[in-house]
This record gives C-alpha cells, sequence and structure tokens, in this order.
C-alpha cells in the first residue's frame, strides 16, 4: 500500500492560465492513470508521485462530500457532469476549477475509465458557490451526507432548476473560452494515446 501524503491547506490560491487545461484520467474506482503537464505544473506533483494513487490526494477540506457523490453516481450510470471544484495542490494552496467528468468507453462500448477536463472557474462561478458549498459542508458535519443532498435538491427546487441547469448557468457554456475547451477536450479524445495530447487552447484551435 502506497503511503499517501496529505497536505496541510493554507489559505493561498494559485493562480491559473486561462488558455490551460488540466486533465487526468483515473480507472473506474478513481486511481490516477495519466495526469497531463499542466496537471503537474498547478498541483506540484510529479507524475510518479501521483500515478495509481487515489484522486482524493486533491481533495480539499472545504469541498462538500456531496459533490463527489453526484459525480460519481452519474459517471458510473454512464453519464458526463460538470462540478465546480477547489483542489489543494501539494504545497496546501487551493484552486477552483470548472470540471468536466466524463466517462471513457472501449471498443466494445463498456466503460474503461473516467477523464477530468478542468479550467479555471471564473470569480462567477466560485461566487455562485462558495456559499452553498459550505452549508453543504457544515450540514455534513453535522448531520451526514444524505441531509446535504437533501439540502441541495432543496435549493435547486426553489430555484426551478436542475443541477445541470444551474451548472449551465454559472459556467456559461456558449462563452469563446468554452467553445475553445470543448475543442481541446475532442482533441485529447481523438488522440491514440494521451502522451501527444497537448494542454494549450492556442495548439488545439
Ligand atoms: C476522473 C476523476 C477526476 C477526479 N478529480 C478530482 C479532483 O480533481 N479533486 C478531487 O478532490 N476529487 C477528484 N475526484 C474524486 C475523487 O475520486 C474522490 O471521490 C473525492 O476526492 C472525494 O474523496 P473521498 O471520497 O475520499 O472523500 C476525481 C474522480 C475522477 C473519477
Amino acid at each position: 500500500m502506497r503511503q499517501v501524503y496529505r497536505p496541510l491547506p493554507i489559505d493561498e490560491e494559485i493562480k491559473l492560465n486561462s488558455k490551460k487545461i488540466i486533465v487526468s484520467k483515473t480507472d473506474k474506482t478513481g486511481k490516477i492513470l495519466y495526469v497531463n503537464d499542466y496537471f503537474c505544473e498547478v498541483t506540484g506533483y510529479e507524475p510518479n508521485e501521483v500515478l495509481g494513487v487515489p484522486h482524493s490526494i486533491l481533495r480539499h477540506p472545504d469541498m462538500p462530500r456531496a459533490v463527489f457523490y453526484l459525480m460519481w453516481r452519474t459517471i458510473q450510470n454512464g453519464g458526463n457532469i460538470t462540478a465546480i471544484v477547489k483542489n489543494l495542490a501539494k504545497s496546501g494552496k487551493y484552486y477552483w476549477v470548472t470540471t468536466d467528468f466524463e466517462n471513457h468507453r472501449n471498443s466494445r462500448g463498456e466503460i474503461e475509465s473516467y477523464i477530468a477536463f478542468r479550467r479555471p472557474a471564473s470569480k462567477k462561478a466560485i461566487e455562485a458557490i462558495e456559499e452553498l458549498y459550505s452549508i453543504l459542508l457544515d450540514i455534513e458535519k453535522r448531520h451526514g451526507m444524505e441531509a446535504s443532498l437533501v439540502y441541495l435538491q432543496g435549493y435547486l427546487d426553489e430555484r426551478h432548476t436542475t443541477y445541470n441547469e444551474f451548472m449551465d448557468k454559472i459556467v456559461k457554456p456558449k462563452s469563446l473560452m468554452e467553445k475553445l475547451f470543448s475543442i481541446m477536450k475532442r482533441t485529447f479524445r481523438n488522440s491514440d494515446n494521451n502522451v501527444n495530447y497537448s494542454d494549450n487552447y492556442k495548439e488545439a484551435v
């Protein structure tokens, strides 16, 4: 069993390059299979420190468990989902990302692995989500995750929206950056292996 070092969080933000994306791929249990260069640059981990390690190595204690529960339930059922995630770097610093979690299927159509594509979360997205996450986290500490899932559903119902619609609204899928991001993801999916993949928006267009 590999020893996983857990950094102590410090209240310092890592500024992300809006032209680069952070990619990682996991097996079906969430163990990391692949990370791109920008992942290493931002997190401060070398590939050999994270390959084979559970992705929760990046979990920030400010993140409510309910968000990951929702994400896993969706991708395990063959769906894709977007979430705003606060991550913990090796230095203890944090960074906010808008993350698309997707499943990756083999030629027989079976889910083989999962991929996460991340770009910097906008100020608007962080503002929209930060308070909600702190409420969910507080509920989880007092009453457990079931209760925070109920709260989240109530929050969405009150706004007559679904989780996906809520995300679409705060992530602005029609923005230029989102369009470039889609091109980057397509490039990644179409490459024979992930090694040829470029981290940079510009190189993909
Ligand atoms: C493809 C993929 C990427 C993931 N990326 C992250 C990530 O960047 N940060 C994170 O905290 N969890 C990420 N997770 C979720 C973790 O596997 C885990 O569920 C989460 O960190 C909560 O950890 P816990 O279940 O030990 O509380 C990812 C999962 C998958 C499948």
